[in-house]
């Protein structure tokens, strides 16, 4: 049990690193825009960017506050709350569930994690240097058909994650997230400019923000939640331990709104990179979760400069998904940890060791067991599905109704540093807007 006196960040500034760390990464560059791509378009863009700041960006400053005042794991902070606001302990149900989900999207976001680094690899040998649209499918498929390729990817992953969390030096990454970071943003921008010379430019805003509500149905309203949910990484308890190590000093909304900004204009920005090729090309909009890995080639593989270009672009999301992956495991160890007499090391060695055998099953998912259906699922559609578009939902309504509701009010209100006014549009989406628009979905969906 945690009853050690809680380090805090040492500014602001860091801790919108960390945070921003965790929540750039594969879901902004890899999954925002095959998403897009699924789902029609502009439609989904904009019922996601009104879940980001109706639903995302209240439930992110709600973890953030409960995790502030616990001062503690996300189950214990949860629990002693709850005790003092005269609320049942059960509330810790919202930590455990938290760390569930973070152990099953562990384990599939490793498998692309895996990915990244073969196409890291793939860049250096020169394979995508003037490949075709053809050319890349066949690369693309011929990894994804591999057991054997996948499995190293996923494992080189999975120790690199492992490693980090165990040496316990996940801090020291703050510096590289600090110039790491913009760079990949920076990259991002090129492959946009790239995308204005193919012609397809206007072609690619208009599908992004141009929006056709005939497209739209409850499935769809559903996945652009989830995807809000999973992008900020939300519904896990991470930021809530993240909100552990907060100082008093720190204005919870102001931060909030810097950390979604970022995350939000960073997959705005790759999906501005990514439809350009795919239009110029006739490449598939619905290519799924290949998308990035049969356009971006394409276009590095066509460039000049396009080699050193490609071998950035996937250390950097390699790096991103790193940051994001050390997030996941690190409550999961954390669990392991309190609840066993295991060490910190054994403790990091089970829980990465569980989630990678996990990850195996995700990956089979895609060659020798592709055929191995559940709800009409395969198992990697099935972990991702349970996981963005119920668990962290789920875990995420408890969560904003706890605080909205249980916590008394003008506490809450002072420690948001809000007026008058501000304390009543507070209320108004803390309390209804939020939990209604979350529940709504579901409904909807179903
Ligand atoms: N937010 C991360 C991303 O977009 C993924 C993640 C989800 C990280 C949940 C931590 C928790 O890639």
């Amino acid at each position: 049990m945690s009853t050690k006196q809680h380090a805090h960040w040492s500014s602001r500034l860091t801790f919108i690193l960390a945070a921003t760390g965790s929540a750039v990464g594969l879901g902004n560059i890899w999954k925002f825009p095959y998403m897009v791509g699924d789902s029609g378009g502009a439609a989904f863009v904009l019922i996601y960017l009104l879940c980001i700041g109706l639903v995302g960006l209240p439930i992110l400053v709600a973890e953030w506050l409960v995790g502030r005042r616990g001062q503690k794991n996300p189950a214990n902070a949860m629990a002693d709350l709850a005790k003092s606001a005269g609320a049942s302990r059960g509330w810790m149900i919202v930590g455990i569930s938290g760390i569930l989900g973070a152990f099953l999207i562990l384990s599939f976001y490793s498998v692309i994690g895996g990915w990244s680094l073969y196409y890291t690899l793939s860049s250096v040998t020169g394979a995508f240097s003037g490949q075709d649209a053809d050319g890349i499918s066949a690369l693309f498929s011929g990894m994804l058909a591999s057991p054997g390729l996948l499995l190293a990817g996923h494992s080189v992953f999975m120790l690199l994650v492992i490693g980090i969390v165990a040496r316990g030096v996940t801090k020291g990454l703050e510096g590289a997230v600090r110039s790491l970071m913009p760079a990949l943003g920076v990259l991002l921008v090129v492959l946009v400019g790239y995308g204005m010379t193919t012609g397809y430019f206007g072609e690619a805003l208009s599908f992004m923000f141009n929006p056709d509500f005939g497209k739209v149905d409850g499935g769809v309203v559903l996945a652009a939640m989830g995807q809000a949910f999973f992008t900020l990484s939300l519904g896990m308890g991470i930021m809530m331990a993240y909100g552990s190590y907060l100082n008093e000093e720190i204005n919870l909304l102001k931060t909030a709104r810097t950390v979604i900004i970022l995350d939000t204009l960073v997959a705005l920005v790759s999906g501005l990179a990514i439809f350009p090729i795919v239009f110029a090309n006739g490449l598939d909009l619905s290519s799924g979760p290949g998308l990035i890995f049969v356009t971006l080639p394409l276009a590095f593989g066509n460039m000049g400069g396009g080699v050193l270009l490609s071998l950035m672009f996937f250390l950097l999301l390699t790096f991103a998904a790193l940051t994001s992956a050390i997030s996941l495991l690190e409550p999961v160890v954390e669990f392991v940890e309190e609840r066993t007499p295991l060490s910190r090391l054994a403790s990091t060695l089970v829980a990465g060791a569980a989630t990678w055998a996990l990850g195996i099953a995700a990956l089979l998912a895609f060659n020798v067991w592709d055929g191995v259906l559940i709800f009409g699922l395969n198992i990697f559609d099935l972990l991702d599905t349970v996981t963005s578009k119920f668990l962290l939902p789920l875990t995420g309504l408890l969560a904003i109704v706890f605080v909205a509701w249980v916590l008394d009010r003008e506490g809450v209100r002072q420690e948001l540093g809000l007026g008058e006014t501000g304390a009543k549009v507070w209320t108004v989406i803390s309390r209804f807007i939020a939990p209604i628009g979350v529940i709504a979905v579901f409904v909807s969906s179903l």
